[in-house]
């Protein structure tokens, strides 16, 4: 289910685990207690529930839910446990966006389909380079079709794929604007051809086909892009079929939100976070075995146990995921909090679009360094924070980090 609300709601989620396995939610964007996050640690046994209840206080976004008991999440959000949490306030409905019908809230996962049915069992080498599926789906369904009217569509994509990363982009190379990302809303709307959206990333947009004639198709694209084999696949996504002739009044307002800059100089410590895939983790933990271990963070395997980085409450932080010498793409996530991405040296060299907002997890392509800047909750608790690779994930990519 698509979960709504507004921002100031009490939200009580009761949950029932009818699965044969541990599973739990992870909250992906909100800023819940840490008792509330979904944290690993926090599992909730096959036959067993648990009541998640807390307060939204945070700006309306696109936020969305998973499961995550650790060495286990990228099966079962692949299998289908992910949806979408809308936070809705009243400065987004004052700017009165495409909504109805003209507003969809799209998740693409790619997926592997044997005899009819979704499988998964990651090879190793495809751990390493991203495992993807050949069949793309949105919202479930494979190569859809939306019918539109020559009217402004606001569209709300999630990319809710394990390593797939897509380069959003219209068939026809037309512009669109940006309008929000992991966070809410951009500060002002930002007009672009395409658009990278990394595993677990949102991206907050409208589309015009206001200019089309009735009869025309277009397609929602995954373009090309530089990094590694899968940015050499381009593919369609969805389809638009116009097929009414409206009058549009909207026009994309030039201000959206306020977005303070951080500024780097307000923050009392920079953490650096060396991640390492496996092609330049032979001097890192190989381990015997095929299995965990050769993906890092700071030449460390997930140990849900160990506390990796004490944070104190209220802080004001500058974390840097250096993957300077990897060749291998991470969107690189943080609990508990939204940060802004202040730079990009190497690989791209530069922010894009959506990085203008608010953001929960961040793209880290190969030879690139990203900073990011943060402040810390006041309240107590131990969060992780890992790629969202979901594979690189269970592979041990993560660690634990504890507000004092
Ligand atoms: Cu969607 Cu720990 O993440
Ligand atoms: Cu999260
Ligand atoms: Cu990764």
């Amino acid at each position: 289910p698509t979960l709504k609300v507004d921002r100031g709601a009490n939200v009580t989620v009761p949950f029932q685990n009818n699965l044969s396995e541990e599973t739990n939610i992870h909250w992906h964007g909100l800023l819940v207690p840490s008792t509330m996050d979904g944290h690993p640690k926090d599992i909730v046994q096959s036959g067993s529930s648990f009541n998640f209840n807390f307060t939204i206080d945070q700006r309306a976004g696109t936020y969305w839910y998973h499961p995550h008991p650790h060495g286990k999440t990228a099966r079962q959000v692949v299998m289908g446990l992910a949806g979408f949490f809308i936070v809705n306030d009243d400065e987004e409905k004052a700017l009165n966006f495409p909504s109805g019908d003209q507003e969809l809230v799209l998740v693409i996962q790619d997926k592997k389909i044997e005899n009819g049915q979704l499988t998964y069992s990651p090879l190793m080498n495809e751990i390493m380079t991203g495992y993807t599926g050949e069949y793309v789906l949105v919202n479930g369904i494979y190569a859809p079709f939306h019918n539109v009217a020559t009217r402004y569509y606001r569209l709300r994509i999630l990319n809710g794929s394990t390593a797939r990363v897509y380069n959003i982009a219209l068939s026809d190379n037309q512009p669109f604007h940006v309008i929000g990302a992991d966070g809410g809303l951009l500060a002002q709307p930002v007009t672009v051809n395409t658009l990278l959206l990394g595993p677990g990333e949102r991206a907050d947009i409208l589309v015009s086909f206001k200019n089309y004639m009735v009869g025309k198709e277009i397609y929602l694209t995954s373009k090309t892009f530089n990094g590694g084999t899968q940015g050499q696949q381009e593919f369609r996504l969805m389809k638009f079929v116009i097929n009414l002739q409206a009058d549009e009044t909207f026009t994309v307002p030039s201000q959206l939100s306020v977005v303070q800059p951080m500024s780097p100089a307000s923050s009392s410590r920079t953490r650096v976070m060396k991640i390492k895939g496996m092609m330049n983790g032979m001097s890192g933990n190989m381990g015997g075995s095929m299995g965990s271990g050769v993906h890092t963070i700071n030449d460390k395997v997930y140990d849900i146990d160990r506390i990796d980085e004490t944070v104190k409450a209220g802080a004001t932080e500058i974390w840097e995921f250096d993957n300077s010498d990897g060749d291998e793409i991470h969107p690189m996530h943080i609990h508990g909090v939204q940060f802004q991405v202040i730079e990009r040296t190497g690989g791209r060299g530069s922010l894009i679009a959506s990085e203008q907002g608010w953001k929960d997890t961040v793209l880290v392509m190969p030879n690139e360094k990203v900073k990011v800047i943060m402040v810390f909750p006041q309240e107590k608790g131990v969060f992780v924070f890992h790629c969202h690779n979901l594979e690189h994930e269970d592979n041990g990519m993560m660690l634990n980090y504890e507000i004092i």
